[in-house]
């Protein structure tokens, strides 16, 4: 996926950055300089979550990005996430460390496919998943983050038939939570389709007192398994709040940086992708590096761009959850 983004830089800009150890103090430097603030994802890596002003899930970055009196907004996550931040905040600059971090769900719900989804179904009411472009956020009535799914597809009319894309793992899990039924769009996230059931039933067997988090965006044959699903914040929370001393961790180990800094005393496991490969770690969020978010902030690109019509239609239905989410 190639995304539009203002490549305007500052012409004092050299390209040379700091060497690794003084990046941490760069940053810090032109972070006041630029009044810019630091979002991140807990998908990203440590060094990068050690220097953000804020790490949240979904729902919360959006919120501090609708809130924030900052002039600059550093969104180190991905694509989505960053675009959200420009829709709801467009007077302020929004950098992305890498404009090439996606998502592969956003990837596998085009515009144009997903018009045509809308059109065969036109009595339903449309929720999407904030993991989308914002071409579809516009043609959607509501959105929705994986902490705020159930509670609000629960809130919508029962007369009302409804489309939910583009994650069927998280739309089943909806489905079977809220008791509604969904029709839902065939996407799926890369890595949470990764993880290898195999490795999950030995580290239970492993260690049988460990509680096993899932996020819904696993395969319902995982989510079975799991003790505690939520979204990364509530799996954060349920870590801290629960009882038990170890814990089998089923979504993107970035989060376990900030497990192991809330709950020290107590040990945490990541669950491989099958063969044992490391694609439980997500590539695109993996794209943004220390460097790069030093020299977004040297340079101020790249900057989401977004047409205005666009943005105040893709406007409306975050709005909607926003004002929705308790
Ligand atoms: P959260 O809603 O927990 O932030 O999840 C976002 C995401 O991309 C999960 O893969
Ligand atoms: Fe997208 Fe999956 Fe990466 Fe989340 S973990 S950003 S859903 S590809």
């Amino acid at each position: 996926m190639v995304f539009a983004a203002a490549q305007h830089t500052d012409p004092s800009a050299g390209s040379d950055s700091p060497a690794t150890a003084d990046l941490p103090a760069a940053i810090r430097a032109l972070q006041q300089q630029r009044k810019a603030v630091i979002l991140a994802h807990y998908y990203q890596q440590p060094e990068i979550q050690d220097i953000a002003d804020f790490i949240g899930d979904s729902l919360e970055l959006s919120r501090k990005a609708a809130a924030t009196d900052a002039e600059v907004i550093v969104f180190c996550g991905v694509h989505f996430m960053a675009e959200t931040a420009k829709i709801l905040s467009p007077g302020k600059t929004v950098l992305l460390p890498d404009l090439e971090a996606g998502c592969s769900l956003a990837d596998a719900c085009p515009a144009d496919a997903f018009a045509r989804f809308r059109a065969e179904h036109p009595d339903h009411l449309v929720v999407s998943y904030i993991n989308c472009s914002a071409s579809v956020k516009a043609q959607s009535d509501l959105i929705c983050t994986s902490s705020n799914a159930v509670d609000l597809v629960q809130q919508l009319p029962a007369d009302r038939p409804i489309l939910f894309a583009p994650d069927q793992n998280l739309g089943r899990w909806v489905q079977r939570q809220s008791g509604r039924e969904l029709t839902l769009w065939p996407g799926s996230c890369i890595v949470h389709e990764t993880f290898s059931e195999q490795a999950l039933l030995q580290l239970k067997l492993e260690h049988p007192g460990a509680e096993v988090l899932a996020h819904p965006e696993c395969q319902q044959h995982l989510l079975d398994l799991a003790d505690f699903i939520g979204s990364t914040s509530k799996l954060l929370h349920r870590a801290e709040a629960s009882p038990a001393e170890s814990f089998i961790v089923l979504t993107e180990p970035g989060i376990l940086h900030q497990m192991r800094k809330a709950v020290p005393a107590k040990q945490f496991f990541e669950v491989p992708g099958a063969d044992g490969c490391s694609c439980n770690a997500c590539p695109y969020m993996r794209l943004n590096t220390l460097e790069k978010l030093w020299h977004c902030l040297h340079t101020m690109a790249p900057a989401i761009e977004l047409d205005e019509a666009l943005r105040q239609r893709a406007l409306e239905p975050i709005q909607k959850m926003l004002a929705m989410s308790r």
